[in-house]
């Protein structure tokens, strides 16, 4: 959805306000919350970084909060506040948090065993489930998506016997080497802030922009390639949907060049119970995907086509079975497939897709009603139940058009304020996602909130 300028002039952000008004928020969020600032500065004398997970310092409020308990939409934390979680763990918890199924599941696998390097029923039922949806009728499993991703490309180079990757400008595909590439002037460097990049990555990788058929023909033609890793929309740098015609040429040039698709649906699963590939119509070699659909336990899996199974298995001499690249003593444990299962028999089913897209579609549908009321220059891409808000007037088809609008205090800001009022939204984006457990009310107490953080910001 775009704003429309209705006749007004596109207003733009007054900065000194912005900042004050952030100030203002960042303090009230500081007061708001003593046993979160607490366990922060107790958690720096113990762990790098003072979180977990270095990621976990970057919310809005200059420390993370605390949490007690998340059910459902709700989260509520050490000091009691309860919010109404749209960032569902970034996609982890798109089930919800502690859906009932997944809860029992797992509470009845750990009691039988939660681990045995030995297959479970589940596993079988889960394989065929995945091929029902995705369409690919192979499949195994990894604890997490980047996992699942570096796997891909290893199997990708084994057929193809062929050394480079392609990924597209801004894509992520999670701490994956070769993905971690980006492009400046044309030309393939390491990802800007790459911690420690082992080799430069124009040794391994070609990077394209999202949407550009000429500069994918071009990278392809050398027939070095094994791989494009694509996510269908590019959703890490906001979304940036396909424009029409683009699965097809991108499926017809990877066919032509002996390139292998692979298709990473970790976030785009949110278009539904087969991601994209169902939804479009898509016929990729691969599919990986991870994060959701574990309920909340650490689960991901990569499918293949038929044909790629057959061209994997005719390589006898290569040791998937033991120390050769592919695996994890973890992976495919019994307890994460226990909640795979009943995340996809009973969660993240056909139905839950019809509740959570129409609820997408009010979230946006709201956010573009305050944009327009105060004539903001940004836009809201919705793909399924998860919907972006980003800072220029209409959506952009590369993610070099997507980055050249980030602005770091507008996003904080936007955050905070939210926080303050009880809505969680993922810190790297402005990104809401509905799970089976979100409800109208839900929507409504975003749409309040974020009307009001643009009438705090424009005045
Ligand atoms: C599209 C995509 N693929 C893979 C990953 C990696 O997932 P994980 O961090 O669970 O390995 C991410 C993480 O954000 C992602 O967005």
């Amino acid at each position: 959805m775009t704003v429309e300028a209705a006749g007004r002039p596109l207003v733009a952000i007054d900065r000194d306000r912005l900042a004050a008004r952030l100030e203002h928020e960042v303090q009230a969020f500081r007061e708001s919350h003593p046993r979160s600032l607490e366990l922060s500065e107790r958690s720096r004398t113990s762990l790098l970084f003072g979180v977990p997970m270095s990621w976990m310092a970057r919310w809005a409020g200059g420390f993370p909060v605390f949490v007690e308990e998340a059910k459902g939409t709700r989260i509520v934390d050490v000091d009691g506040h309860e919010y109404v979680d749209l960032c569902l763990g970034d996609t982890g918890a798109m089930a919800g948090h502690a859906p009932e199924p997944v809860v029992q599941a797992l509470a009845a696998q750990a009691a039988r065993g939660s681990t045995a390097m030995l297959p479970t029923e589940d596993a079988a039922l889960v394989g065929e489930e995945l091929a029902r949806r995705f369409g690919l009728p192979y499949w195994q499993f990894a604890l997490t998506a980047t996992d699942a991703n570096r796997f891909a490309l290893r199997l990708a180079r084994e057929v193809t016997g062929r050394g480079k990757v392609l990924v597209f400008d801004w894509c992520y595909h999670g701490s994956v080497d070769e993905a971690l590439a980006g492009m400046e002037a044309g030309i393939v460097g390491p990802r800007a802030g790459n911690v420690g990049p082992p080799i430069h990555p124009a040794l391994t990788t070609k990077v394209v922009q999202f949407n550009d058929l000429d500069g994918l023909e071009r990278a392809l033609l050398a027939e070095d390639v094994a791989c494009v890793l694509a996510e269908p929309a590019l959703t890490n740098i906001g979304i940036v949907l396909p424009d029409d015609g683009f699965h097809d040429a991108l499926r017809e040039l990877t066919r032509s060049t002996g390139t292998l698709l692979a298709i990473d649906e970790t976030h785009t699963l949110s278009a539904g119970p087969g991601g994209c590939t169902e939804a479009w119509g898509l016929d990729p070699d691969l599919v990986t995907v991870g994060k959701a659909i574990g309920g909340g336990m650490p689960a991901a899996a990569f499918g293949v086509s038929a044909e790629l199974a057959e061209r994997i298995m005719e390589r006898t001499h290569a040791d998937y079975e033991d120390t050769g690249g592919i695996g994890g003593t973890l992976a495919g444990n019994a307890l994460s497939l226990a909640a795979v299962r009943a995340t996809l028999e009973h969660v993240l089913t056909d139905e839950a897709f019809a509740r959570t897209i129409p609820l997408a579609e009010r979230f946006s549908a709201d956010v573009v009603e305050a944009i327009e009321g105060a004539a903001l220059p940004w836009h809201v891409t919705q793909l399924g139940c998860r919907a972006e808000y980003r800072f220029r007037p209409t959506p952009p088809r590369t993610g070099a058009e997507a980055a050249a609008t980030i602005d770091d205090e507008l996003d904080r800001y936007l955050h905070v304020h939210a926080l303050n009022r009880g809505i969680l939204l993922t810190p790297f984006h402005n990104m809401a996602l509905m799970s089976p457990a979100t409800t109208l009310a839900d929507v409504e107490a975003h749409s309040e909130a974020f009307a009001q953080a643009v009438q705090d910001l424009v005045g």
